[in-house]
């Protein structure tokens, strides 16, 4: 190890803001694999990409975030201002072993996101070894996830290994009983999820805007609730698969608009008035949830139950997830929105595993296979 150069994929893809980082989780979860090559002598190279930009956005600058980075490592990261070519290559050269360097935005290339061979070729030209560490990108087929595995030996990082065992133990030999909780806006970006959830769960527990679309699907009235229209079909067939293994919420807060400081009322479920839209679960529908929770075996969460950002509507997701966090069980949490749901709410540090994928997560749990895991498999 001491002396080679070790090309990483992490997935420092981070919520940006005024040019600085947001919310650090994912450069927090990729420290560890980076320090432990670094401690071992090795020359560490770090290719990520940030957002998608469309040419060289330089909002879209990964320079930022080598400081943080460092931070997080104890020790300097170097920044290249270009992933491939004559930059790269000479940032690469001057590396000493125990170095760090953090090469630019991978998406400033398009070869990137088309899987180009060449440019595979002239990433992999930066390392003598592969290691990829960005679970949360696994899911792209792009050249530097998956492509670079064809040219150098290719491994799992500490990152990725953590996030498939946490992944494999939630889902492959649960602890019973084994509860789900999903919510979020669509119902059309989760079917998928939902019905594999379904067949392995006792219990999965829907909130979220996506409930309204499975109300209207019975033909209750949602008021000015976000319905998606097109997938109500969907809805009904999740519904009739689930059978009692499906709860929905029984009750909910609406509000005549989804803003702060409106007037609030809580409604069954059944009856939502015209005018008022359902922006959280209600207080029986909390209790409903955590009596299903306690003593859970098992828990995977995937979005929030309300609209969780604006405080007055955010009760639902802040109770579910106490109760997730207090169940006893092997708790597992995934998705972007979550995520930062658990941030703001104060319930960061009480999972089990916090996953750093959104869409990754998603199809991982979805039972696909993502492509960045089956090369090195393969390799
Ligand atoms: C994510 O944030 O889910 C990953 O970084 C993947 O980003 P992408 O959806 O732009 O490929």
């Amino acid at each position: 190890m001491a002396g080679k150069r070790v090309l990483v994929r992490e997935d420092l893809n981070v919520p940006m803001a005024g040019g600085a980082i947001a919310d650090d989780s994912r450069v927090r979860a990729a420290a560890p694999t980076l320090q432990h090559l670094a401690q071992r002598g090795a020359r560490v190279v770090v290719m990520s990409h940030l957002g998608r930009p469309k040419d060289r956005e330089a909002e879209l600058s990964l320079k930022p975030v080598a400081g943080d980075l460092g931070r997080r490592i104890g020790r300097e990261v170097r920044f290249a201002e270009d992933c491939v070519g004559e930059q790269a290559m000479s940032a690469v050269d001057a590396l000493q072993s125990g170095q760090v360097l953090l090469l630019e935005n991978v998406r400033y290339h398009k070869e990137d996101e088309a899987n180009d061979a060449a440019f595979a070729r002239q990433l992999a030209s930066l390392g003598d070894l592969f290691v990829n560490d960005a679970f949360a990108a696994s899911h792209r087929a792009h050249a530097s996830v998956v492509g670079v595995a064809s040219y150098l030996p290719a491994y799992a990082g500490e990152l990725m290994e953590a996030e498939l065992d946490a992944l494999h133990r939630a889902l492959d030999n649960p602890r019973r009983p084994m509860v789900a909780v999903v919510g979020g806006a669509k119902v059309s970006t989760k079917v998928g999820v939902l019905k594999t959830l379904l067949a392995r769960v006792d219990s999965l527990l829907i909130g979220g805007a996506m409930a309204n679309t499975f109300f209207k699907a019975k033909g209750w009235p949602t008021g000015g609730g976000l319905v998606e229209e097109t997938a109500l079909e969907e809805a009904s067939e999740v519904a009739k698969a689930g059978g009692e293994k499906l709860i929905l919420p029984v009750d909910l807060v609406c509000a005549r608009k989804m803003e702060a400081g409106e007037a609030l009322r809580v409604m069954e479920a059944d009856k939502i008035e015209p005018g008022w839209m359902a922006l959280d679960i209600g207080p029986k529908t909390i209790r409903l949830f955590s009596q299903r929770l306690r003593g859970a075996g098992t828990v995977i969460w995937n979005g929030p139950l309300g609209v969780a950002e604006i405080r007055d509507f955010s009760d639902g997701t802040r109770a579910v997830g106490e109760a997730i966090a207090g169940s006893g069980g092997f708790t597992l949490v995934g998705g972007g929105d979550t995520v930062a749901a658990i941030e703001s709410l104060g319930l960061a540090g009480r999972f089990s595993w916090v996953s750093t994928g959104g869409g990754a997560t998603l199809e991982y749990l979805e039972g696909k296979e993502l492509p960045g895991i089956a090369i090195l498999k393969e390799a």
